[in-house]
C-alpha cells in the first residue's frame, strides 16, 4: 500500500483570494483524512502566499494522521517547526518568483547548512525528508546530511508524460534513484505534478512509501468534491498494474 499525503496548499490559495476564512484548511484536512489520506502536507512559504502559521498550528491540533510541513532550510522556519512539532518536515528549495517548487534542493552544494537544520529538527523528534531531483549525488548528500527520507521530485517525469519515450526515460531515472535511496537506508517518497493519469507508474516503483499530491486533487475536487477526489487518487496509486 502506498500512502497518500494530500497537499492542501491550494485550499489556502483560494481562501487568500478573499481573506474571509473560507475555505478552511482544517475542515479540508479532516475531509481528506476521512476519505483515506494518510497524511496532510502544507508548505509554509516565506512569503506566506497560501498557508499561514495559524493554519499549521490548527492543523497540528486537529488532524489524526501525519502532519508533513514543507519548508525552506532556514533557521527561522526550523524554529517554527520545532515549536509546532509536525510529524515530518520536508526541506524544499524556495524562490520568491516561482509559481510552485521548481526543482529539488541542492543538498550537495549546501551540505553544511542542511546538515545543521536536519540535526536540529531530528533532535526535536521530527522525521526529516529532503525534496530532491532523482540524482544519485543529491541522494548520497541527503543521506550524509542525516535525513530519514527523500522525496523524489517527479516534476520532470510529469512534464514528460505525454511523450512516451521521454516519459519512460524520466521514469527510469526515478526507478534508479529509488533503488539508490533505499540502498542508502532512506525512506522513499515522491511528489510534484502527479495527477490521475501519471501517478500510477510512480506509485508502483519498488519500495515507494508515500506520494504527496496537491494541485490535481484540489482541482478535481471542484467537480467531484474533495472526498471523491481523494478516494479516486487513492485508488489510482494503489491499483495493481493490469
Ligand atoms: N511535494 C513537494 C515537496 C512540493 O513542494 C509540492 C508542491 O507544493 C508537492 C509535493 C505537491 O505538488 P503538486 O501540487 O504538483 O501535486
Amino acid at each position: 500500500m502506498v500512502n497518500l499525503g494530500v497537499n492542501i496548499d491550494h485550499v489556502a490559495t483560494l481562501r487568500q483570494a478573499r481573506m474571509i476564512g473560507v475555505p478552511d484548511t482544517v475542515t479540508a484536512a479532516l475531509v481528506c483524512e476521512k476519505a483515506g489520506a494518510r497524511g496532510i502536507t502544507v508548505h509554509l512559504r516565506e512569503d506566506r502566499r497560501h498557508i499561514q502559521l495559524d493554519d499549521v498550528v490548527r492543523l497540528r491540533q486537529a488532524i489524526t494522521t501525519k502532519l508533513n510541513l514543507e519548508m525552506a532550510a532556514i533557521d527561522a522556519l526550523a524554529d517554527i517547526a520545532v515549536r509546532i512539532g509536525p510529524d515530518d518536515v520536508c526541506l524544499v528549495p524556495e524562490k520568491r518568483r516561482e509559481l510552485t517548487t521548481e526543482g529539488g534542493l541542492d543538498v550537495a552544494g549546501n551540505s553544511k547548512k542542511i546538515t545543521a537544520i536536519v540535526r536540529c529538527l531530528k533532535q526535536a523528534g521530527i522525521c526529516v525528508s529532503i525534496f530532491i531531483d532523482p540524482n544519485t549525488r543529491q541522494i548520497a548528500a541527503a543521506a550524509a546530511a542525516g535525513a530519514d527520507c527523500v522525496e523524489l521530485h517527479t516534476g520532470a517525469y510529469a512534464h514528460a508524460f505525454s511523450v512516451r519515450s521521454r516519459r519512460e526515460q524520466e521514469l527510469k531515472k526515478l526507478v534508479r534513484a529509488a533503488a539508490f535511496a533505499q540502498k542508502k537506508g532512506l525512506i522513499l517518497n515522491a511528489g510534484h505534478g502527479l495527477d490521475y493519469t501519471n501517478a500510477g507508474p510512480v506509485a508502483r516503483i519498488a519500495g515507494m512509501c508515500e506520494l504527496n499530491i496537491g494541485f490535481s486533487i484540489i482541482a478535481r475536487a471542484l467537480f467531484v468534491g474533495l472526498s471523491s477526489a481523494v478516494r479516486e487518487m487513492n485508488t489510482c496509486i494503489n491499483l495493481k498494474k493490469g
